[in-house]
């Protein structure tokens, strides 16, 4: 995005610090401080990166948030593609009510942000109880909160989990385009080794990125009825395969008819980067928070990252994960 675009960009709600609530204040008093990657400084709260406004709507969201056993909650690492997972999940489970072929599908209007939403950074953000009363169910929710601190409901209850991973590198870059694009003060500059140190030290948006995907790993494999794990390269690999493990997982399994007219190729073809990206409200939309659409869809390809890093930088982040991963049987 240029300059131009950037400068009459509103902050989204989640990065503006005007409006915390004094509770909020008082708290970041005591929490430790980085410099952030979207503004100023970062805070630590339960283990875990994040901005002061943002603070305020996990909160309520932990206090407040009630799980049904009924719910389906993706979570990610920002940048792991969790547009891509939403478009995915939202046809997926919706297409009894919205069959793939209608034309006038939700999906071709609406960014997948508004059709799943995040908990703490919009429902939550302004510190309120939102309104649920215009969920079907199940209800699609989504959220970057590391496992230990989903509200404890999600926790107690059914809930299905799907957790979207993707190879570190190519987060980090991702990341590095959309917060130059998004920050407020753009005479601020980072630059992408000081940004890269503070990834490999663990300081990325509700990073480390490693604890992060460690704890819900461990959790799908104890519970793999309840946590679903995938990796967006493995997506992008081997679509349909992952698209109906995707649909066994949630208990709705594609049908002998489903088979024979193509069904799960249909959704991956909506869902792919290059239809979405082109949708008039993906191009000129905006989120809810304040983020233009297309902020979302940038490449959309495994392994842009061998085009930003240096080989000591590939070197150092490949020491980082082979030290965090080892033992988890996960390979990046
Ligand atoms: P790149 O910046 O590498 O292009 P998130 O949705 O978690 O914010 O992640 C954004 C990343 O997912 C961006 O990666 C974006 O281009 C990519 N993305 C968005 N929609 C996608 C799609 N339909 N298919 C594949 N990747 C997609």
């Amino acid at each position: 995005m240029s300059t131009s675009q950037t400068s009459t960009q509103i902050p989204p709600k989640y990065l503006r610090e005007d409006e915390l609530s004094d509770e909020c204040k008082k708290l970041l008093l005591t929490l430790p401080k980085e410099r952030g990657w979207l503004i100023s400084d970062t805070y630590n709260y339960q283990g875990f990166w994040l901005s002061p406004r943002l603070l305020q709507g996990v909160i309520a969201c932990q206090q407040q948030f009630q799980a049904h056993d009924s719910d389906i909650i993706l979570a990610t690492t920002p940048k792991s593609g969790t547009t891509w997972l939403k478009a995915l999940l939202f046809v997926l489970v919706n297409r009894v009510k919205h069959p793939v072929f209608e034309q006038n599908h939700p999906l071709l209007v609406k960014n997948p942000h508004d059709l799943v939403p995040y908990l703490e950074l919009t429902l939550y953000v302004d510190g309120q109880v939102p309104n649920f009363s215009s969920f079907t169910t199940p209800r699609l929710l989504s959220t970057h909160l590391p496992f230990a601190s989903l509200p404890k409901s999600v926790q107690d209850s059914r809930t299905k989990l799907v957790y979207l991973c993707r190879n570190p590198k190519d987060i980090f870059i991702s990341m590095w385009h959309f917060a130059n694009d998004l920050r407020l003060d753009h005479t601020d500059t980072r630059s992408i080794e000081e940004m890269f140190e503070l990834f490999c030290k663990g300081v990325s948006v509700f990073g480390p990125f490693w604890n992060h995907v460690l704890d819900y790993w461990k959790k799908s494999i104890e519970k793999p009825n309840q946590v679903f794990f995938v990796m967006y390269e493995e997506i992008k690999k081997q679509p349909e395969i992952q698209l109906k493990r995707l649909a066994e997982f949630l208990d709705c399994p594609f049908s002998v008819e489903e088979e024979n007219s193509r069904v799960a190729e249909e959704i991956l073809r909506m869902c792919s980067f290059e239809n979405l990206s082109n949708l008039e409200v993906n191009i000129n939309g905006k989120f809810s928070t304040g983020e233009a659409n297309k902020s979302f869809f940038r490449k959309g390809e495994v392994g842009d990252w061998k085009n930003y890093f240096t080989i000591e930088m590939s070197e150092k982040l490949n020491d980082v994960i082979e030290q965090k991963f080892q033992g988890s049987g996960l390979r990046f």
